[in-house]
């Protein structure tokens, strides 16, 4: 983490300031604690990586394979101690992410090459550089460090630490990444005056997640893009959106479509699963500002 982000940080309990306690750095906080001085949450630095995440042993609960790694991984005594406390008070369930995580940390690996990606660029190539930018599930950070050449502080959040371990190998001084919940306010009130959401809205609340985006951005870009694969049993969302749909909430939330897609588009977006077998999806991107 750098030492730079923490003025953008907030507690994701109770929206005070963090403080932070570096154990161990080099050119950024390779292991810290951040610590809430109002609420006395806790959210830990490990490898490089902020974990805003309410409550660390409820984000182990669900992925105690990664809670037993980081375990391992960490050197300092007392992050040693919190992690040890935190795996056990997770709850007892079966389903551990860490696998699943992983996977897909190296579908995303695989998949760079997809013409989507190129494409996405080509946009956002053609904004004036900005401030203050941000991707939502920004998974191994493909478009987020493209996005850190050009705009001056750039974050970057997905739920995958495995994820983010891969997005961190590149360093650049203005490109963070978090381990943080697409709907947790863990940057406050702070405005941004470019976000990214590619291919996520089939994981979040729909409206709820663009209602939260849409009080990000005051005045600025919002680049989505979706396939609209919402069919997944019971992790499916309980509102979906389509072409129509999705560009009629985002102008009623003040956003204002591009001309240039207004009409719903099919980029190709090509997940190589493994050697034998991809996933073709035909994504429809929407360029908005308000
Ligand atoms: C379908 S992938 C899209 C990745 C990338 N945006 C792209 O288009 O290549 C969704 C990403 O969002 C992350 N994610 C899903 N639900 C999330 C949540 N509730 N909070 C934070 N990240 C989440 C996943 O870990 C994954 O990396
Ligand atoms: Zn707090």
């Amino acid at each position: 983490m750098l030492e730079s982000s923490l003025e953008y940080f907030r507690c994701v309990r109770c929206s005070s300031k963090l403080e932070l306690n570096i154990f161990k750095e080099s050119k950024e906080i390779i292991e810290g604690i951040l610590e809430c001085k109002k609420c006395h949450e806790q959210f830990p630095i490990i490898d490089k990586i902020p974990i805003l995440w309410d409550d660390f042993s409820l984000y182990l609960s669900s992925r105690k394979k990664l809670g037993g790694k980081l375990y391992q991984l960490i050197e300092n005594q007392n992050l040693k101690k919190f992690c040890k406390s935190s795996l056990s008070k997770t709850n007892k369930t079966n389903d551990d992410r860490t696998e699943l995580e992983e996977r897909w940390t190296r579908i995303y690996q695989n998949s760079k090459s997809s013409k989507f990606y190129s494409e996405i660029k080509k946009d956002i190539g053609s904004l004036k550089k900005s401030e203050l930018a941000l991707e939502y599930g920004c998974s191994i950070g493909i478009m987020t460090s493209f996005l850190a050449e050009s705009h001056r502080i750039v974050f970057g959040i997905d739920r995958s630490f495995s994820a983010l371990r891969i997005a961190k190998k590149s360093y650049k001084n203005n490109l963070e990444y978090v381990v943080a919940d697409f709907l947790s306010p863990i940057f406050g009130k702070s405005k941004f005056d470019l976000v990214l959401a590619l291919n996520v809205l089939e994981l979040v609340e729909p409206v709820k997640f663009l209602n939260h985006i849409s009080k990000q951005i005051t005045s600025g870009d919002f680049i989505i893009s979706d396939p609209y694969d919402f069919d997944r049993g019971i992790n499916s969302v309980k509102n979906p959106l389509n072409e129509k749909t999705l560009r009629t909430n985002l102008e009623k939330l003040g956003f204002k479509i591009n001309p240039k897609t207004k009409a719903p588009s099919s980029i190709p977006w090509i997940l190589k699963l493994n050697p034998r077998a991809t996933l073709n999806y035909d994504v429809d991107l929407i360029l908005a500002k308000k």
